[in-house]
């Protein structure tokens, strides 16, 4: 069974018969459990919402850096609002954007730290955006104390210095499609060494597609390509990266399977 530990279910790009659809397809060929992280408060409530109606369906709530404007006083009281209901188990994404130079660093970074601060009070792990971002990320991270709950450095792009360094903070890194990419060395090399307790895949769907689908849009089963990739990458069984990365992303999201009986 897999774990697909970042999927915008929540996306505008999806209406609610993509949805349906693309959970009970994920779910015939096993993948079982889907954390769908808010990138604004819209996006935040709709995660909410669908953690809500599915088992197996979670919600991280958070403001996106950019969408950085959108983080009044207000704002960070509703994230806390949700951070306290039982579906709702990180806080994210978050992070640092520096591709798109929509938001100022100065807005981005204050943002970034109150939601950091934020985790910390209601005591959830934080999934982490990083774009062109890696020396900010881990400084603001070490310098919140970011330790103390961890998290998640989502569709991780950095070097395996700096995994390490994440690591040593008590996050987990996680790969997405770009790691199928035929050019992506770097990404293969980090997900080949990372040890297996820190190891977790997703889709980011609608966005980053794996191969062979690369070009269409994405969905949660095609985690089973990323997985697949990991496996080809260190010569292990499939079964044995996606038993790995459940258990894995179930220990930092706290939560249990809903569909294995004990
Ligand atoms: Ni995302």
């Amino acid at each position: 069974m897999l774990f697909d530990s970042h999927c915008h279910l929540n996306s505008d790009q999806f209406d609610e018969h993509d949805v349906l659809e693309m959970i009970h397809t994920a779910r015939d060929q096993d993948v079982v459990q889907i954390l769908v992280p808010g990138y604004d408060l819209a996006s935040s409530q709709r995660a909410v919402e669908l953690a809500d109606s599915w088992q197996g369906l979670y919600a991280a709530v958070g403001i996106h850096p950019n969408d950085a404007a959108q983080a009044t006083e207000e704002a960070y009281e509703q994230l806390r609002e949700w951070a306290k209901l039982p579906q709702v188990v990180a806080i994210g994404e978050i992070g640092l954007d520096y591709h798109w130079e929509t938001t100022p660093k100065e807005v981005q970074f204050e943002v970034f730290r109150r939601q950091i601060r934020l985790a910390k009070e209601v005591n959830l792990p934080i999934i982490i955006h990083d774009r062109e971002a890696h020396g900010d990320i881990v400084q603001i991270l070490r310098e919140e104390g970011a330790q103390e709950v961890g998290g998640i450095m989502h569709c991780f792009s950095g070097s395996w210095e700096m995994a390490k360094e994440c690591m040593n903070m008590n996050f987990l890194i996680s790969f997405g499609g770009p790691v199928t990419f035929k050019n992506a060395k770097r990404p293969q090399e980090v997900a080949s060494k990372v040890p297996l307790d820190y190891l977790l895949v997703e889709t980011d769907a609608p966005y980053l597609t794996p191969e062979p689908y690369r070009g269409k849009r994405n969905q949660p089963l095609y985690v089973r390509h990323v997985a697949g990739k990991i496996a080809e990458l260190r010569g292990m069984e499939f079964a044995e990266i996606c038993k790995i990365t459940s258990d894995n992303a179930e220990r930092i999201f706290r939560v249990r399977n809903p569909f294995v009986s004990l």
